[in-house]
């Protein structure tokens, strides 16, 4: 690895400048433009190389430009990319059978992005709720946790805390009720008769990676089956092996009624994502009642097909758990050393830096210069999801050079 000049080039410059007068100002990335990626390594239009650590938000968990996945879409490109849900595709029927038994489900429902995954999620549990719980017409409620990250449409940001999710969008959708996160007491005191399902993450990524205490998950699921309440699992950021786990629920041996996916589904080359659940969930959904254009697609059907099957082999959880272990090891003494806190699950990790060293912004761009990419969230914490390719030489290059930022700030 070369190491990296920080001076912006003229290319660079000009395609920062170009984005930002004509594309909305809805991110505020570092100042990097990249052009290609293999592996864990991405490389700038300068041809500076930089260690990915946030890898699409895990969308890309099995490296960019995975071999095996571009093969397939290339192959599915030759034959067909879209045909809607109007008629069958020789594509999908693969896909939904793969994905409903690594799932264990009895069935799925693709869509493309997280959100609209999760909005399917909604819709699913509040007619179930009406039809098959009884609840009241118009009266459905669904539990929801404080510090969630679920998208961005306006019926998700409706249960978001985040000002700057909500700030200037109202008015907002009825009907949930938010509680702490990981509170179990919470969630049962929330529940009443009108309630239809409790959508959670099992790890929260966007607040930071944040791990609820051990037991929830499987005091949630027997709550939810004791009172008749779905519980809806956001793995959209936390499933399909980031966390060492096929699905972070898993870490518990806790099955939900819906899991909702996304991002890596997708294998970071198309977005794909779905729900999948048993069939007295799914059928509540009738011809017209939900769709996408895209949604189940035969070019998405390839790539998820092969996503399953990757994920089957169990190579990728266990390389995730094996980084994590790394991760542990080199960030777990910088605590009291530069960070207050510390949380790690499989490749994925949140640091709190002490504050009055540095901004989560600041590190990331220390970061930068070393040539590593990642993401500050919440102020002071950064988090890392390397793609789950990177060597043990990767994940030391990291650990050094976040010990050293700290060292010298
Ligand atoms: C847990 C979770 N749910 C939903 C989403 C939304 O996914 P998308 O950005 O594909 O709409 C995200 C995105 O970061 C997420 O982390």
């Amino acid at each position: 690895m070369t190491a990296t000049d920080v001076s912006t080039s003229t290319s660079t410059a000009q395609h920062i400048e170009l984005t930002e007068r004509y594309a909305a100002h809805n991110y505020h990335p570092l100042p990097v433009v990249l052009a290609e990626g293999e592996g864990a390594w991405v490389i700038d239009v300068d041809g500076r190389r930089y260690l990915d650590c946030l890898a699409g938000y895990s969308a890309l968990n099995f490296g960019h430009s995975n071999e095996r996945l571009v093969a397939v879409a290339r192959e599915q490109l030759g034959h067909l990319t879209l045909t809607s849900r109007a008629f069958f595709n020789d594509k999908l029927s693969g896909f939904a059978e793969a994905l409903a038994r690594l799932t264990g489900k009895d069935m799925i429902l693709p869509m493309n992005s997280g959100a609209e995954a999760v909005e399917t999620a909604i819709k699913v549990s509040r007619k179930w709720g009406y039809e098959v719980k009884g609840v009241p017409a118009g009266q459905a409620s669904i539990i929801t946790m404080q510090g969630n990250f679920h998208g961005r449409t306006t019926t998700i940001v409706s249960f978001s805390d985040d000002e700057v999710a909500t700030s200037g969008y109202a008015p907002f959708t009825t009907g949930f009720r938010s509680v702490a996160y990981g509170d179990i007491d919470a969630v049962a005191a929330a529940i009443d008769e009108t309630t239809v399902a409790v959508l959670f993450e099992p790890i929260q990524g966007e607040g930071g990676v944040v791990m609820p205490p051990e037991g929830f998950l499987r005091d949630l699921r027997a709550l939810c089956t004791e009172r008749n309440v779905l519980m809806v699992a956001d793995e959209i950021q936390a499933g399909l092996a980031r966390s060492g786990k096929t699905f972070a629920c898993d870490h518990e041996d806790v099955v939900p009624d819906i899991y909702v996916l996304g991002k890596a589904l997708g294998g970071g080359l198309y977005p794909v994502s779905a729900i999948a659940a048993d069939r007295d969930v799914m059928d509540v959904i009738t011809p017209g009642s939900h769709g996408s254009t895209f949604g189940g697609n035969p070019l998405a059907a390839a790539i998820g097909t092969e996503v399953v099957a990757m994920l089957e082999e169990g190579t990728f959880q266990a390389r995730a758990a094996e980084i994590g272990d790394q991760i542990e090891a080199g960030f777990r003494p910088l605590v009291g050393n530069g960070l207050v806190g510390v949380r790690v699950r499989g490749a994925w990790a949140g640091i709190d830096i002490d504050p009055s060293l540095m901004t989560g912004r600041q590190m990331s761009e220390a970061l930068m210069e070393r040539g590593i990419l990642a993401k500050d969230t919440h102020g002071s914490t950064v988090r890392f999801a390397p793609p789950l390719v990177a060597s043990d030489d990767d994940i030391a290059l990291l650990v050094t050079a976040v010990t050293e930022i700290l060292t010298a700030g």
